[in-house]
C-alpha cells in the first residue's frame, strides 16, 4: 500500500502534529507501507516527517498561493478566493505530475487547500481521502467549494463527532464521512519526563516560594482566547498565579493570527506586568505542559477537537476549557478537566481560582486527565483506524 499525505503548511500546527502521529502509528501498524508526505512549504514539518519515517518531497506553493486563507470576511474571502483559484491552478498541474510519478493507492489530503487541490490534481482514479480538521461553517466559502468537489472524494474522515455532523451538513447527508478522534502519542505527552524553565524561556526573573503556574498552550491563531485568558488572570487577581502564554507564530497565512504586540499592550492595560511570561514557540509541548500546574485552553469558537487538552489530560496535568464543538464531547467536567463558555472571561476565572486554591484537586483531576487519555487518546489506535479505511477505498480503485 502506497499513501501519499498532502499537506499545505510546513509548520507544527494542530493538524499537522495530528498528522506526524499519524504516520508514526502506520509505520509501527503497518510497516511495509510505503508513506509519502507532499508538502507544500519546506519548514520543521517536513523534517520531522523524515524523522517519522516518510519519505518527502517538497512542492512549494507560489507565494501568493501561501498567504491566502479562507477564514474573513465574505468579500475578502472572494477576492482571496479568485486569487486562490488562479494560483492553484497552476500548482495543481505540478501537482498532478508528482502525483504521477507516484501512483499511490491513496491519497490523503491533510487540511482544506489540499481537499481542494487534492481533487483538482488526482488522476488515474486515485482515491482521494478528505481529512477534516475544522468546521466547514465557519468557512462558508470553502464549505462551497468542497461542496462542488466532493465526488471527487472517495471518503472525509473527520477529527471528531462535532466535525462530522458540521460537515455533514455542508457535504450533503448521503456523502460517507467517518469518524477517526485525534489521538496523541501518549509516551511523549506522559507525566514523568522533561520540564523547561518557563520564566527563563521568557526572559523573567524567576519567582519563587508559592506560585502555581498557569498557562495557554497554544498557536496564536485569532481564535485561541488570548485576551480571554489575560482577562482571567487579572480577573483572578492572586499573587500566587504565574501566567504564561505558550506559543509563537507560525502561520504565515495574512491575518490569522494575534499580534504580540497587541497582546503585551493588554498585559500593561490590566496591570499584571510581573505576572504573565511569554515563552514563544516551544517545539518540545510536552516539556512546557509538564511545567505548569494548570493548563488552559480558551478557544472563543467552538473548537474541533483541541489536540492540547488531550496532550494536557496526557500529562496527567489539570486543564480548564471552552467547551464547545469537539472540545466539549473529550472532557467530562468536573473529572478530567474544568469547562466553561467560550469567552466567558469571569467563567474562566472561577475554573482558575479553583484549581489555584485547591492542590489536591489538581492531582486527582490531573491523574483522571491521564487514565482518560490512555482510554481514549492513544495515537496508535488512529494508526489502526485510518489503515482500515485507506484498505476500504484502495480496494474499490482496484476492482
Ligand atoms: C485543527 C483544529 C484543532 C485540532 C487539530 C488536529 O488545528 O482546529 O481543533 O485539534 O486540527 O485535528
Amino acid at each position: 500500500m502506497k499513501i501519499v499525505f498532502l499537506s499545505a503548511s510546513g509548520q507544527l500546527g494542530g493538524a499537522e502534529r495530528l498528522l506526524l502521529d499519524l504516520i508514526s502509528a502506520l509505520r509501527e501498524y503497518r510497516p511495509s507501507w510505503d508513506l509519502v508526505v507532499v508538502s507544500a512549504r519546506e519548514g520543521p514539518f517536513l523534517e520531522r516527517a523524515m524523522e517519522v519515517g516518510a519519505r518527502t518531497i517538497a512542492v512549494p506553493f507560489p507565494g501568493a498561493l501561501a498567504r491566502v486563507g479562507d477564514s474573513g470576511g465574505a468579500v475578502a474571502g472572494l477576492v482571496r478566493g479568485g486569487m486562490a483559484v488562479l494560483g492553484s491552478l497552476g500548482y495543481a498541474l505540478k501537482l498532478r505530475a508528482v502525483l504521477r510519478g507516484i501512483d499511490p493507492d491513496v491519497i490523503h489530503s491533510n487540511g482544506y487547500k489540499m481537499d481542494v487541490l487534492g481533487a483538482w490534481s488526482r488522476t488515474g482514479g486515485m482515491p482521494l481521502l478528505w481529512h477534516l480538521h475544522d468546521f466547514t461553517s465557519t468557512r462558508p466559502l470553502m464549505a462551497g467549494v468542497l461542496r462542488a468537489y466532493r465526488s471527487s472524494c472517495a471518503l472525509a474522515v473527520a477529527n471528531s463527532p462535532a466535525v462530522a455532523k458540521d460537515a455533514r451538513n455542508a457535504l450533503g447527508g448521503e456523502f460517507p464521512i467517518e469518524v477517526v478522534l485525534n489521538g496523541v502519542d501518549l509516551n511523549v505527552f506522559a507525566p514523568d519526563g522533561e520540564r523547561v524553565d518557563l520564566d527563563a524561556l521568557a526572559g523573567i526573573a524567576k519567582r519563587s516560594g508559592d506560585v502555581v503556574r498557569v498557562g495557554l498552550v497554544a498557536t496564536m491563531g485569532r481564535f485561541k482566547g488570548h485576551e480571554v485568558f489575560l482577562r482571567a488572570i487579572a480577573a483572578v487577581d492572586d499573587a500566587r498565579v504565574m501566567a504564561y502564554v505558550v506559543g509563537g507564530p507560525i502561520y504565515d497565512t495574512r491575518g490569522s493570527e494575534v499580534v504580540l504586540e497587541r497582546l503585551h499592550a493588554l498585559v500593561r492595560e490590566l496591570g499584571i506586568e510581573g505576572r504573565v511570561g511569554f515563552t514563544g514557540f516551544v517545539g518540545d509541548i510536552a516539556s512546557a505542559i509538564r511545567s505548569l500546574d494548570v493548563v488552559v485552553h480558551a478557544t472563543t469558537q467552538p473548537e474541533p477537537f483541541g489536540l492540547v487538552i488531550a496532550e494536557a489530560m496526557a500529562c496527567g496535568k489539570p486543564v480548564i476549557v471552552s467547551a464547545a464543538g469537539g472540545a466539549a464531547e473529550i472532557i467530562a467536567p468536573g473529572v478530567d478537566a474544568l469547562a466553561f463558555e467560550p469567552g466567558d472571561v469571569e467563567g474562566l476565572a472561577v475554573g482558575i481560582r479553583t484549581l489555584v486554591g485547591d492542590a489536591d484537586l489538581r492531582a486527582r483531576m490531573g491523574a483522571a486527565g491521564r487514565t482518560s487519555a490512555l482510554a481514549k487518546f492513544d495515537s496508535r489506535r488512529i494508526g489502526r483506524e485510518f489503515a482500515v479505511l485507506y484498505e476500504r477505498i484502495a480496494a474499490r480503485r482496484r476492482r
